[in-house]
């Protein structure tokens, strides 16, 4: 009899054991589609904690990585911390134990271990009790991270959770030390491209920082108008590509002082074209593909009369539409060879009298519902900042169009007085 029941609870041992290991599979499984979903490195690991807190029946997983130029240990995604980063020497704690070592360490009882360091729960405001720390190892067997558990829900954490951290640590580090790969490559990227831009403008001395204040306006009205992440990526290429055409252009008609004859204008048209050919000698994948199109129509109208192209409307790319009052609003809010910036309400005048012919309406609507102080800081970017705190909390949560009515209705308010301040600042250094 002693003997059955021996059996018969070995048996629901190994049942349970194996519903278990069902559910730690099953949620796996479902993790790595989300996984393979997931396209930037912080969401990458923010499923990958879920994924570890939810199979470990953890309260809170942490993903830390080594920061090797200081020698410091950082949360890139930790349960309970939100967007808050935390900062430690990289010996310090138990996960810091784990990196030094570079083996597991299984607390039960954090308070009692003289390596535990509870400056995190203070900050934090967390009690823990049980925790779990996995060292991270790229391929080269350097521990780039620390992967770690706290608080298993019922008791403590056992070897087979150890041995399904480890096996979450790997995937992991895989996917880490790939997209840091691509971090990095992305950045050099974008390195390349602001100093190929800065270089385009650098060409006449007066449009220096051209291209970068266009890419920020277009920012900003790209943002209101709902914009994803990856929808801004691709603009700010085009954007800092769009006069990249202008390599071609003569140097004496890029910086004649004084109005362009008609030949010396269609010469200067033609750097649209030239952008085109450019870009569209250069690889880019799948999802910029569009740049070198983008880019390259900048100064299509939306009534067809504009160039290269004369495209229409919706035939001009919507993010070209962006970029053409960026432009624009850049152009008539700097100095030229042949004026000096033009006063703000005669270019909010300008911009509203070509809406419909030269510039989208709806882009344009956008345009104005910009906070002005985002656009002030965009504009002196080549200015010391108006950065005093109480012009920035005068001119806060004011649009463009608000601006706009102050000047027609003749209001002459602080808002008006700093803003006239300011950008006579730029007219007088301009
Ligand atoms: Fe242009
Ligand atoms: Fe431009």
């Amino acid at each position: 009899m002693d003997k059955l029941n021996d059996t018969l609870s070995e048996l629901k041992e190994q049942n349970q054991n194996l519903l278990e290991w069902k559910r730690k599979l099953s949620l796996i499984l479902e993790y790595s589609g989300k996984i393979s979903a997931a396209t930037d490195l912080s969401e990458i690991l923010k499923v990958i904690t879920d994924e570890t807190k939810d199979v470990l029946q953890a309260d809170r997983c942490s993903v830390f990585l080594v920061d090797k130029k200081k020698d410091e240990l950082f949360s890139w995604v930790a349960h309970g911390l939100g967007k808050r980063q935390i900062r430690f020497p990289k010996s310090t704690g138990l996960a810091g134990a784990a990196v030094v070592t570079g083996e597991t360490i299984n607390v039960k009882d954090a308070y009692n271990d003289e390596r535990f360091n509870p400056e995190i729960d203070q900050k934090t405001g967390y009690f823990t009790k049980t925790i779990l720390c996995i060292p991270m190892k790229n391929r080269q067997g350097e521990t780039i991270g620390v992967f770690q558990v706290l608080n298993k829900l019922d008791g403590v954490f056992a070897e087979q959770d150890a041995e399904m951290l480890r096996l979450l640590a790997t995937q992991a580090a895989g996917i880490i030390e790939n997209a840091m790969l691509y971090e990095e490559m992305k950045k050099s990227f974008k390195s390349f491209i602001n100093t190929l831009a800065e270089a385009v403008d650098a060409r006449d001395p007066l449009t220096a920082g051209h291209s970068s204040r266009v890419c920020s306006y277009a920012v900003l009205i790209a943002q209101k108008m709902g914009y994803s992440e990856k929808e801004i990526e691709r603009l700010q290429y085009a954007a800092l590509l769009h006069d990249l055409g202008k390599i071609g252009v003569k140097e004496g008609v890029l910086t004649k002082p004084g109005r362009l004859d008609e030949k010396e204008y269609s010469h200067i048209q033609t750097h649209t074209s030239v952008t085109r050919k450019i870009l569209e000698q250069t690889y880019f994948k799948k999802e910029f593909k569009d740049i070198p199109l983008m880019a390259s129509s900048h100064h299509e109208k939306v009534d067809g009369t504009g160039y290269p192209q004369n495209l229409k409307g919706e035939k001009i790319p919507e993010v070209s539409r962006i970029m053409a009052i960026a432009d624009v609003f850049d152009a008539l809010t700097s100095k030229r060879h042949y004026r000096g910036p033009m006063p703000l309400q005669k270019v909010f005048s300008i911009l509203k009298e070509e809406t419909g012919r030269k510039f989208d309406p709806v882009c344009m609507e956008a345009f104005f519902k910009l906070d002005l102080w985002d656009v002030m800081k965009v504009m002196f970017e080549r200015e010391e900042k108006p950065s005093s705190e109480t012009v920035s909390a005068k001119l806060k949560g004011v649009t463009l169009q608000e601006l706009l009515r102050k000047f027609q209705d003749g209001v002459k308010d602080d808002i008006i007085e700093n803003v006239a301040q300011y950008y006579s600042r730029l007219i007088d250094e301009g």
